[in-house]
């Protein structure tokens, strides 16, 4: 695929179907309540600043994501840290760069506004996202997770 081909943009929320699609495509399930929840936050709350991106191939179609979340503090002050929840190419479209785009302009999108730092969150088994972070230069944050079954 053509790298120049795919440009990156602000998600819109006409993007949801094509969201939950993605991730269905790579989960094998649906999460439409979870993106709904999302959505709806990031979308219909003034509280967050647009972060999230989509990534289209030639003929507009959605092929990759990334959802993350910028508080706009009270007073509309914006923090210095924000989130990343979750990034997802289309099965059909990985291995090609898409991720590394949609994560290069994540970054150059929040550097713009002024954030200094980006938390996510990895499941330890789930190597292979690791292996994509640790490449796009994540690395292991002092505070670690507890947690306790009850
Ligand atoms: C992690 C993820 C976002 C990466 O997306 P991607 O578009 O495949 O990423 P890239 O193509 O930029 O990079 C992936 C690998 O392809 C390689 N690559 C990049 N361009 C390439 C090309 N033109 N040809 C061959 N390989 C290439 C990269 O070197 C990288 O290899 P590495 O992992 O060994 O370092 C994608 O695999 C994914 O969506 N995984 C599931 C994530 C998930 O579970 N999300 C939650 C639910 S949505």
């Amino acid at each position: 695929m053509d790298q120049d081909a795919i440009k990156i943009r602000l998600m819109r929320n006409e993007d949801f179907d094509a969201v939950v699609g993605i991730d269905r495509k790579i989960t094998l399930e649906s999460r439409r309540q979870y993106y709904e929840l999302k959505f709806d936050k990031l979308f219909k709350s003034k509280d967050y600043v647009p972060a999230s991106l989509v990534a289209e191939d030639e003929d507009g179609a959605v092929v990759g994501f990334v959802m993350g979340e910028l508080y706009l503090g009270e007073y509309g002050i914006l923090q210095e840290e924000a989130t990343l929840d979750t990034i997802g190419v289309d099965p059909d479209f990985q291995h090609q760069g898409v991720g590394e785009r949609l994560m290069q302009e994540f970054m150059e999108h929040m550097r713009s506004l002024g954030v200094e730092k980006i938390n996510t969150l990895v499941h330890w088994n789930d190597a292979n996202l690791i292996r994509f972070f640790s490449a796009n230069n994540f690395s292991p944050s002092k505070t670690i997770n507890l947690e306790r079954v009850l």
